[in-house]
């Protein structure tokens, strides 16, 4: 019997590769050339698998031209690269790989508001490029991080990992805001509370955004909500690029009507809005927020895993349109 054939879409770990190619015939793309969407329907062509990143997008135009796939494994918890209704339309399984990122993730927020607050980015600067020459009583002096009020936006499992080092780790009022409220005990174990999202932007000394992206949430933070939030505060972004407004929270910075802002994610990344790389007061990272080689490898391990559960066996283990199974 011919096994079936996989496209994995970027370079990924040789042991995940080796792996899969215990079970399935694997076409790899160890070179990391990032696929044209024009390369990456070729390179499907023939193949009922792939592993892919945020950088492909699974959309009808390539999903009609590459008849023979069945399921596209995303190698992130987030999924915005796939048009999931064409996806279900086409019969093709999407997957993503929940949980085994939860708490890096978390880990990685909790970092770059920490370093946002305290300005550890820009003092570094300050004493790389030799202008350090005496201390100052207000020299970087930042925003309290613990006991103060922590607005979260998104409490799925990244959010509540988040509240809870908030919480329990650092005495802060936490305030979240999501499409649906958690059960009483979870918001009791996460030590957070409902807020409506204007009330949240104006209490909120920090405000950290965990939410997956969609037309839904394209600009959850522009300029009107900006303009709610405390000048003193920080806003952090781990979610995507699109759910803020980068030129508006660009010129939000400059003119010091919010103190300062994180991000690990960009509008049309990796490319980065110029006016952000002109401001003192952000802290820019490249998407990194699940970069621990543990989380990887399991991130790989997981979607190759989705691969072979689904092409072997008709089963999947993370489903994001389970209907395609019915
Ligand atoms: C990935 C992420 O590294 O899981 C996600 O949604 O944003 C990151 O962990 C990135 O999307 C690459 O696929």
């Amino acid at each position: 019997m011919t096994r079936p054939a996989v496209l994995i879409a970027r370079a990924i770990f040789p042991q995940t590769l080796a792996r899969l190619r215990e079970h399935l015939e694997v076409d790899d793309n160890q070179a990391d050339v990032i696929l044209t969407p024009a390369q990456l329907r070729e390179r499907l062509q023939g193949k009922q698998g792939a592993l892919t990143t945020a950088s492909e997008r699974i959309d009808a135009g390539l999903l009609s031209a590459c008849p023979q796939l069945r399921i596209v494994a995303n190698m992130a918890v987030g999924f915005n690269n796939f048009d999931v209704p064409a996806m279900s339309a086409a019969g093709v399984l999407a997957t993503n790989t929940p949980d085994v990122l939860t708490e890096t993730t978390a880990d990685f927020g909790f970092a770059l508001l920490m370093a946002t607050a305290r300005r550890i980015s820009e003092s570094e600067h300050y004493l790389r490029s030799g202008q350090w020459t005496r201390w100052t009583y207000d020299m970087f002096a930042g925003a309290e991080v613990h006991g103060s009020t922590l607005g979260i936006i998104g409490m799925g499992r990244i959010g509540q990992g988040i509240a809870r080092r908030a919480a329990h780790g650092f005495g802060m009022r936490v305030l979240y805001h999501n499409r649906s409220r958690l059960a009483p005990e979870l918001e009791a174990a996460c030590g957070a509370q409902y807020a409506d999202k204007a009330d949240l932007l104006r209490e909120a000394d920090h405000v950290m955004l965990v939410l997956p992206y969609s037309a839904q949430s394209h600009h959850t933070i522009g300029a009107p909500e900006l303009a709610l939030m405390k000048p003193s505060a920080t806003l952090v972004n781990i979610a995507r690029g699109g759910i803020v407004d980068d030129a508006a929270l660009a010129q939000a910075l400059a003119e010091r009507r919010i103190a300062a802002a994180g991000l690990d994610v960009f509008e049309g990344e990796p490319a980065v809005h110029p006016d952000l790389l002109r401001v003192p007061n952000v802290v820019l990272t490249p998407h990194i927020a699940s970069a621990t080689l543990r989380t990887r490898l399991a991130m790989a391990d997981l979607a190759a895993d989705n691969l072979i559960a689904h092409l072997l066996h008709g089963r999947a283990l993370n489903p994001v349109n389970p209907e395609v199974l019915a």
